[in-house]
């Protein structure tokens, strides 16, 4: 794993759209792995601010997100087809057939996860993986306990999830109780993970994955297993991972 350390959220937005740009720009036909959440969204918006200055093209890009709930129609404000479309997707030059999330309203929710997988696999398997992390160490929904060798699933969101998430919605009880996510092996088979971390509240995050053996109550400790993770945090978010190991991880 590899630290990149940055000062707030907004340099750490930079860096993270920089190193995705990057890896749009050495291969145009990337296939890009993309997360929603509150971290993400800087990284978004610097996206759409370089395609509009210096036109970076997504024609060729395929992009593939972590999850979507299950039970909530695609138009819903709070969907994760929403949130793609208005923080990145209308945006930038991306056809419209080449995005893909896990369809939460699919009749069968089992086939609909062999179907995501199998899609996935045919595009040739995901490049770049962008990720957030939980405040329990969950990377997409895959929250602790989840086995490392899942592939994409039906999840039920765990409380403090749905707590962490209540904010996007009017009460606690509006949360779903289900997701359909990208397993831990889906995941680790990206060829490239990036992954950001902002804040102090994912501050115990991000020093148990660095310090704890890897083990499945803590699903983000996989990533140690991965050949190619990049850690972009900032100042808050490692406030308490000592000086000499943040040296040493930046190198
Ligand atoms: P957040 O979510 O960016 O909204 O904190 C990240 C996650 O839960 O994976």
């Amino acid at each position: 794993m590899k630290l990149i350390q940055a000062k707030n959220y907004e340099d750490m937005s930079e860096k993270a759209a920089a190193y995705i740009i990057k890896q749009v720009h050495s291969k145009s036909n990337s296939v890009l792995g993309l997360a929603t959440g509150g971290t993400v969204i800087g990284t978004y918006n610097r996206l759409v601010e370089d395609y509009k200055q210096s036109n970076t093209s997504y024609s060729n890009v395929h992009t593939f997100n972590l999850d979507e709930y299950v039970a909530m129609p695609r138009s819903d404000q709070n969907s994760y087809h929403t949130y793609m479309d208005k923080q990145l997707f209308r945006h930038i030059n991306l056809p419209e057939d080449q995005s893909f999330l896990p369809d939460g309203m699919a009749n069968d929710l089992q086939e609909e996860c062999q179907r995501y997988e199998r899609l996935i696999k045919d595009s040739g398997g995901i490049d770049l993986q962008l990720l957030g992390i939980g405040q329990n160490g969950h990377i997409g929904f895959n929250e602790p306990g989840a086995s490392f060798d899942s592939v994409t699933h039906i999840v039920n969101l765990t409380e403090s999830t749905r707590k962490a998430n209540a904010r996007y919605f009017e009460s606690i009880d509006k949360v779903p109780t289900q997701a359909i996510t990208m397993g831990i092996a889906t995941i680790m088979k990206s060829k490239k993970i990036l992954l950001l971390v902002s804040g102090e509240s994912k501050a115990e995050a991000i020093s148990r994955l660095i310090n704890e053996p890897i083990h499945n109550n803590n699903p983000s400790s996989v990533l140690k297993n991965h050949p190619d993770v990049t850690i972009i945090a900032d100042e808050d978010a490692l406030s308490l991972i000592k000086r000499e190991q943040k040296e040493v991880l930046s190198l």
